[in-house]
């Protein structure tokens, strides 16, 4: 990639839908915390990031971005220190405008300055926001935002330090005409960017947090050219914790973001994640899908009434393969391993990404998949194991 970061998705947590601006050094701590003890920042979790609303009102008097003395007292150097010293990456929140969307003071105008500043604060990964930037009448948006978040993009390299960069451009340029050069550009500049509508925050109730996630899914899953390994698109947090989602949603939306290759970055109290909640985020068979070192996004093979089957080549020759019922009721969604880009003849093993449980198959791949289910499947060529004489016996 550009900056030689990001082979796979990113991974961690970030305050935003669960706690929009209620946060403070303590909060962000706690949850932190929350990401060691929970064993989730061992599976890959590692970046802690601090959203919007951080900042103080205005810069100081020489220009530099500080902290709010009410919510974050010790300042970001501080926080980003106790951060490391869990063994975590310290990401923060910035915006490409003359203002963030919440409506303190942006980058604009300051690039390098902040750029150097966050390096100095030990900040490993930046969210760069698009609300705010200023566009002259007469003016390209696109060529606007594209100037501002190279020359970001730039001053963060610039810095020497290590630092993840994720650019919120082509979330501005959704249904518009410019929405696919927006994420063309960014994928050349950024190692994730957001592209589409934000997920439903904590509060929401209702349908909100499912609809959400069912129509980030379909913004997202059409996108799998501008990915690969540095550069991601990035369809959103995981709500997994939340209330409002059954189990089998919050499943869903694991799935079906580590089938895209999406990264995995979790809004919810972490130090309130149920035993099912902690097992779906916690789940090694799909998180090492979603970090599987060939980078290739997942995308639709099959479609049917209110089902998509979508197939994702992992580096080995298997394939993840997910059933997946974005229907009311439950139904039967059958495929075939030739179908999942698994050419020649079987036998092959299943393995259930949830329960683990494996199955042989001479190529046909079918379950039965309740409302808003996904059935995740590892398919590999041939047997291991105890299969082999169970195999040997079924063909
Ligand atoms: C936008 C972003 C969100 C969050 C807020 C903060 O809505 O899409 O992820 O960063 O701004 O104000």
């Amino acid at each position: 990639s550009y900056n030689g970061l990001a082979l796979t998705p990113p991974m961690g947590w970030n305050d935003w839908s669960y706690y929009q601006c209620n946060i403070s050094q303590q909060l962000i701590l706690a949850q932190a915390k929350a990401l060691v003890t929970s064993g989730l920042a061992k599976k890959g979790y590692d970046t802690v990031t601090v959203d919007d609303c951080w900042l103080a009102p205005t810069r100081s008097s020489n220009g530099t971005l500080q902290a709010s003395p009410t919510l974050f007292p010790k300042g970001m150097a501080w926080l980003g220190k106790q951060i490391h010293a869990l063994g975590l990456k310290f990401g923060l929140y910035e915006d490409a405008g003359t203002q963030t969307c919440g409506g303190y003071p942006g980058v604009w105008g300051h690039e390098k300055q902040d750029a150097d500043t966050f390096a100095s604060w030990g900040v490993d990964y930046v969210k760069l926001d698009g609300c705010n930037v200023p566009v002259a009448s007469g003016q390209s948006a696109l060529a606007v935002y594209q100037k501002e978040y190279q020359t970001f993009s730039a001053d963060l390299v610039a810095t020497g330090r290590k630092i993840v960069f994720s650019d919120s451009m082509p979330a501005y340029f959704q249904g518009t005409s410019d929405w696919q050069s927006s994420i063309s550009d960014a994928s050349k500049v950024a190692n994730l960017w957001r592209e589409g509508a934000d997920t439903a925050l904590g509060q929401e109730s209702g349908d909100a947090k499912w609809d959400a996630i069912d129509y980030n899914y379909s913004y997202n899953v059409g996108l799998g050219k501008y990915a690969g390994p540095g550069h991601w698109n990035d369809p959103d947090f995981l709500l997994t914790g939340d209330s409002g989602l059954s189990t089998t949603e919050m499943q869903s939306q694991m799935s079906l973001w580590a089938e895209m290759s999406a990264p995995l970055i979790s809004s919810t109290d972490l130090t309130k994640l149920t035993p099912q909640a902690l097992a779906i985020l916690g789940n090694k068979r799909i998180i090492a899908v979603d970090q599987d070192s060939l980078g290739v996004q997942g995308h639709i093979v099959q479609r049917g009434k209110n089902y998509n089957v979508l197939t994702k080549p992992l580096a080995g020759g298997d394939a993840s393969v997910v059933l997946f019922n974005s229907g009311n009721t439950s139904q039967t969604i059958s495929t075939t391993a030739l179908t999942a880009g698994l050419k020649g003849a079987g036998p092959f093993t299943l393995t259930d990404l949830v329960s683990g449980h494996q199955t042989a198959t001479n190529g046909q791949i079918s379950a039965v998949v309740p409302a808003h289910g996904t059935v995740m499947y590892r398919v590999h060529r041939g047997t291991t194991g105890k299969l082999a004489s169970a195999v040997s016996m079924a063909f």
